[in-house]
């Protein structure tokens, strides 16, 4: 291929001219072409068509969930030596780097929402390792609201918008979370201070799902990743986050990227917990429910990482809103483990990527590999990366690709059993770490009372009944919660209550 035949950069940059999308240079960008001064206009004029019309067009979908959210370049490096658990390329040696592009979010707003409102935060990450993009699509809490994939749209739903009058609608949101028990685990960590973070920079990040990690022998572990904030976890009180919805609802937006601005770089060290299958199976907690953790006292964190964030976008379009994350986006040494809810969201985020940004999303370059990669994929709306030029669309044996072996483990979990179609059941066991959680607020100061005015302020918007069915739920999870709620959401509704 000669030079003058290579695919075209955009030259943007090079000259001060003002210009139509089409390079042609224009007088007076800000005068439509017209019969004399009051004249009608003239359907002629492509740089005043092709202008509105591209305004027209400038909206795409927003995400579904977690809509509104800010974005950073940085840098992830090993820092401890775990090549005996894994063979990830990117974890292999100590001092190895990996640059990396992260997204933070609220989850249920919309793109204009408030960055303080109560909510789990988004908190994912693609690194461009040598052997392929590697997305971590991890919430800043360690658990979820559901371990049944197919209820998130369902419940997503009651999370925003009521259908008829388009408002948060609090009968909804806890007639939800009250009939569907396993959730409460969940409701705990939102409803206490964590749910407001004081920023993106103050909080953790969680893989929550169970994922596979290969291991030299070909065996694998199972393992759970941790990202602990360098700078401390810092959350807001509910007051302080309402105050802030009003005065500056893009603060977690500001403060990011000030920060970075200010050379105040955030990092985040990278830990994982590991269960070989035989441990998995002998584990007081089923590994494949996403609404339980792995108590750290019994399954210990290993350090192995750090990860900085050190650059801005320069285009909050194009990086940030463009990005597109899916946790099937995997490398190999890394497979799923069989949660249903991350087998699911293996399907969801490269179907939703095609619908919001189009079938060939992973040419859009925040997306794109920085190293070598080489599919059969060809055509298609908005192929803007010359199409892999002249190389052969098929497994061609006059200009052969090699093929590396091991993408998948040698071993791996053996599956027999009936079909079944049964929601697994809410028993005593999702109430346990619910309470421990409880408890653990009881020893910080003042963080059990905040709890149950988060929640009684917000409960006390709720349908009568809804309220009793939630004063319910929380009583299964400790008796005292559960009366306290009541006292509380009662009193906001009514005035004051009698003790119970
Ligand atoms: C975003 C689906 C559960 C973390 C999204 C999006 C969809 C989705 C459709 C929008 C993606 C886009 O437009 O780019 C689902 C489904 C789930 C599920 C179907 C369960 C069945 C979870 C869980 C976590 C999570 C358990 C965390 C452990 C995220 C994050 C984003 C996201 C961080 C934002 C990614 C970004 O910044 O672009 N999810 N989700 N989701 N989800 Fe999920």
């Amino acid at each position: 291929m000669g030079k003058d035949d290579e695919p075209k950069t955009y030259r943007y940059n090079e000259t001060p001219v003002y210009t139509t999308s089409n390079g042609c240079p224009v007088m007076d960008p800000q005068a439509s072409q017209r019969v004399g001064p009051n004249g009608p206009l003239l359907l002629q004029d492509f740089h005043l068509i092709d202008l509105l019309a591209h305004f027209d067009r400038e909206r795409i979908p927003e995400r579904v969930v977690h809509a509104k959210g800010a974005g950073a370049y940085g840098e992830f490096e090993v820092t401890d030596d775990i090549s005996d658990i894994t063979i990830v390329d990117m974890l292999k040696e100590v001092g190895k780097k990996t640059k990396l592009f992260t997204r933070f979010s609220t989850v249920g707003g919309e793109k204009g929402s408030a960055d303080s409102a109560r909510d789990p935060r988004g908190f994912a990450i693609k690194f461009y390792t040598n052997e392929g993009n590697w997305d971590w699509v991890f919430n800043n809490t360690p658990v979820f609201f559901l371990r049944d994939p197919s209820k998130f749209p369902m419940f997503i739903h009651t999370q925003k918008r009521n259908p008829q009058t388009n408002l948060k609608d609090a009968t909804m949101f806890w007639d939800y979370l009250s009939t569907h028990h396993e959730s409460v685990h969940q409701v705990m960590h939102l409803f206490s201070d964590r749910g407001t973070p004081y920023s993106y920079r103050h909080m953790n990040g969680y893989s929550g799902h169970t994922y596979k990690w290969i291991k030299p022998d070909g065996s694998f572990n199972y393992v759970q990743i941790h990202l602990k904030s360098d700078q401390g976890n810092k959350t807001f009180t509910n007051e302080e986050a309402t105050r802030l919805a009003a005065e500056n609802p893009d603060w977690h937006t500001q403060d990011l990227f000030d920060a970075i601005e200010r050379g105040e770089n955030p990092s985040w060290t990278c830990y994982v917990q590991t269960l070989s299958p035989e441990q998995a199976e002998k584990f007081r907690w089923n590994v494949f429910d996403l609404t339980k953790v792995w108590p750290q006292a019994e399954v210990p964190l290993r350090r192995f990482g750090k990860l900085t964030l050190n650059k801005n976008p320069q285009n909050y379009f194009a990086e940030v809103e463009q990005a597109a994350f899916s946790p099937s986006h995997m490398v190999p040494g890394v497979e799923p483990s069989a949660d249903p809810v991350l087998q699911s969201r293996l399907f969801s985020y490269p179907d939703t990527h095609r619908h919001r940004l189009g079938g060939n999303y992973q040419q859009i370059p925040v997306n794109c590999p920085l190293h070598a990669f080489n599919p059969f994929q060809r055509d298609g709306y908005m192929n803007v990366h010359g199409n892999y030029g002249a190389n052969p669309n098929y497994p061609s044996t006059f200009r052969s690709l090699t093929y590396k072996p091991g993408q998948v483990s040698q071993q791996h979990e053996k599956w027999a059993g009936a079909i079944v179609a049964e929601q697994l059941p809410v028993t005593a066991d999702d109430y346990v770490q619910a309470n421990g959680l409880w408890l653990v607020l009881g020893r910080q100061p003042g963080q059990q009372d905040n709890f149950v005015s988060n929640v009684s302020g917000h409960l006390a918007g709720a349908h009568e009944r809804v309220r009793r069915q939630t004063y319910e739920m929380f009583r299964r999870v400790n008796p005292d919660l559960g009366a306290r709620i009541q006292r509380a959401t009662e009193e906001n509704v009514n005035g004051p209550q009698p003790r119970l």
